[in-house]
């Protein structure tokens, strides 16, 4: 798709779709990245339901500092929330959009797992992440960014050599174009429902279904912090989504943030 069909098409999505939380699209070709976008949207007092989509990104950004490939055919986008909830029950929405991504990918035909706490993969490999920036100041929650990519019409072979053996995306895994304007309206429904669920503090149920889509509870797992390595058994997550470890020496450890690796996959 050209860049000025991909903007029109999405424009025009924007104004027929009627979804709760969205307000209103920012449409860009080309961006570095959506996040950052969001960012200086927010500063400028954009309000919630905005929802950033560039066609491509320079310098797409992953969770880590990693750097987040994002070759055209892909989908970016980074949405502005405001959710009148505690800071603390922020570390939930990774796993709302994570439940929302997985979901519509599964609508397409194609069965895919959550890692914890919000790697979406197929085969074992990974198809979309997600990116939640948040501005907490004095226990007040501003603003969160929320930053879904998805490997949706992307050859694999545009992906580094580094990435290209762990990365799949849709037009692989089905060998078939996927509509782009229909997959984005369907995540944005999804999402919708969960973001409901998250805002009526359905916490217990958005839990549970997590759950159902997740690969990562009862495996042996690697977990790795800024500060941290644990390795142990992942046997549940809790209400704030966190991953509860057993380590081998029985100890019971609860972690908000990491990277997961599995170790029959290292
Ligand atoms: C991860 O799994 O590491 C998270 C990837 C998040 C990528 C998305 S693409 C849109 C938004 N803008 C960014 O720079 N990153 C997020």
């Amino acid at each position: 798709m050209n860049n000025d069909d991909f903007i029109d098409k999405t424009l025009e999505l924007s104004k027929r779709i009627n979804i709760g939380f969205v307000k209103k699209f920012v449409v860009f070709d080309t961006l570095p990245s959506a996040n950052s976008k969001a960012k200086e949207l927010v500063k400028d007092g954009e309000v919630e339901g905005t929802v950033v989509i560039t066609q491509m990104q320079k310098s797409g950004r992953g969770r880590f500092n990693r750097r987040w490939e994002s070759p055209d055919g892909g989908l970016y986008l980074s949405i502005i929330l405001k959710p009148d909830v505690s800071p603390d029950k922020i570390t939930l929405l990774p796993l709302v959009a994570a439940l929302a991504v997985s979901t519509t990918i599964s609508n397409q035909g194609l069965s895919s797992t959550i890692k914890w706490p919000n790697d979406i993969r197929v085969h074992k490999k990974k198809i979309a992440g997600i990116l939640l920036e948040s501005d907490v100041n004095e226990n007040q929650l501003r603003h969160v960014i929320l930053g879904i990519g998805v490997n949706l019409n992307i050859d694999v072979n545009l992906f580094s050599s580094e990435l290209k053996d762990s990365v799949t995306s849709l037009l692989h895994e089905l060998h078939t174009v996927v509509d782009y304007h229909k997959f984005l309206e369907n995540l944005l429904l999804s999402f919708d429902t969960y973001y409901a669920m998250f805002l009526n503090e359905e916490f217990d149920c958005i839990i549970s279904e997590w759950k159902m889509l997740s690969d990562t509870l009862d495996r042996r797992v690697k977990i790795v912090t800024s500060s941290d390595e644990i390795i142990g058994k992942a046997y549940d997550v809790d209400k704030s989504g966190f991953l509860l470890v057993r380590t081998d020496s029985g100890e019971q450890k609860k972690i908000m943030s990491g990277d997961c690796l599995y170790f029959n996959e290292l």
